[in-house]
């Protein structure tokens, strides 16, 4: 994920130029991962950039914020309308936007009470996660060494910067076995999710998905990939899932706003059913892809028009 530069970014109030956001090497969050952040994509719209989720995203921010206790010095519609005000400064059609806060510099010990909070919101264009092949063909994975946090170490349910730690460890090793992304299991040998995508099952026609006390992030995508599921009328059941899921599934995909909705064709190299995107699958990523470009009315209100 090349960053591109804009030409501003908004941080702590104000749009500036990009190159002039900068912190010092000191703040408290380079040394402890105090940082909770959001990643979220607008899609070109007939009247301009869409963006997916926001309220949601900025809702799932403060939870993060409330989780680890670092106060955003913004009310929830003032880090809504800038998020708007960059993504329209930039001009951009279509980008990801990643709103970001953290400890700033003025205290170095670990308790970060007394460390400023600041908050920093940028967007530049992006394109497909896992290359443009995955969303259609499928990506390989391999089930990680490492595991998920337990409940009672990481917040798991927060978006914190901290946490990616984990989430780094997961995807460099799966990397070097040869596999796009790795699917990490929790301490009891469940599967949670990728190392920044939610998963589901396809079992019986019916979809699985694991349930948020199982030490996974409530994905956004993962509650449109549920909804759509029943707008087309299928069952959806948040259970734990074994590994043993992984292998013999008829379907299995990952969800994310980076990931969109991308089919898992083999797990561990074995094959996923025949190795190719389901038909459920396929569905859901139409469906998705349909309200997110403008094919089709925003009927569950997803999108801001910026
Ligand atoms: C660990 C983890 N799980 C799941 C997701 C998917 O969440 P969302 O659909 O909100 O992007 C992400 C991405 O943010 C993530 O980092």
């Amino acid at each position: 994920m090349k960053v591109i530069p804009s030409e501003r970014l908004w941080f702590n109030g104000e749009l500036i130029p990009w190159d002039q956001a900068q912190v010092h090497i000191l703040s408290h969050v380079i040394h402890y991962g105090s940082g909770a952040f959001e990643g979220i994509r607008a899609y070109k719209g007939e009247k301009g950039p869409n963006i997916v989720g926001l309220k949601q995203h900025v809702d799932r921010l403060f939870d993060t914020c409330k989780i680890i206790g670092m106060p955003i010095p913004f009310t929830p519609a003032e880090i809504v309308k800038a998020v708007v005000e960059t993504v329209r400064d930039t001009g951009h059609e279509a980008c990801y936007i990643r709103p970001f806060v953290f400890r700033g510099y003025g205290e170095l010990g670990v308790d970060p009470t007394d460390a400023p909070v600041e908050v920093a919101v940028a967007a530049f264009p992006w394109g497909s996660l896992m290359g443009a092949d995955a969303l259609q063909q499928g990506v390989d994975v391999g089930v990680s060494s490492w595991r998920r946090m337990a409940p009672d170490t990481h917040p798991a349910m927060a978006k914190a910067a901290g946490n990616y730690l984990n989430s780094q460890l997961v995807v460099t090793e799966a990397k070097r076995h040869g596999y796009a992304e790795g699917v990490v299991l929790d301490v009891d040998g469940y599967v949670c999710e990728g190392s920044g995508e939610n998963i589901f099952f396809v079992r019986e026609g019916a979809l699985l998905t694991p349930p948020l006390g199982n030490s996974i992030l409530p994905g956004i995508t993962r509650g449109y990939a549920i909804q759509l599921a029943k707008d087309l009328g299928l069952t959806v059941e948040q259970m734990r899932i074994p590994r043993e899921l992984l292998y013999t599934s008829e379907e299995v995909f990952f969800t994310g706003t980076a990931a969109e909705i991308t089919p898992i064709r083999s797990v561990d190299g074995k094959l996923v059913a025949e190795g190719k995107a389901g038909p459920i699958t396929k569905q859901l990523q139409a469906a998705y892809f349909d309200i997110l470009l403008g094919r089709v009315p925003d009927r569950h209100g997803w999108l801001t028009q910026v």
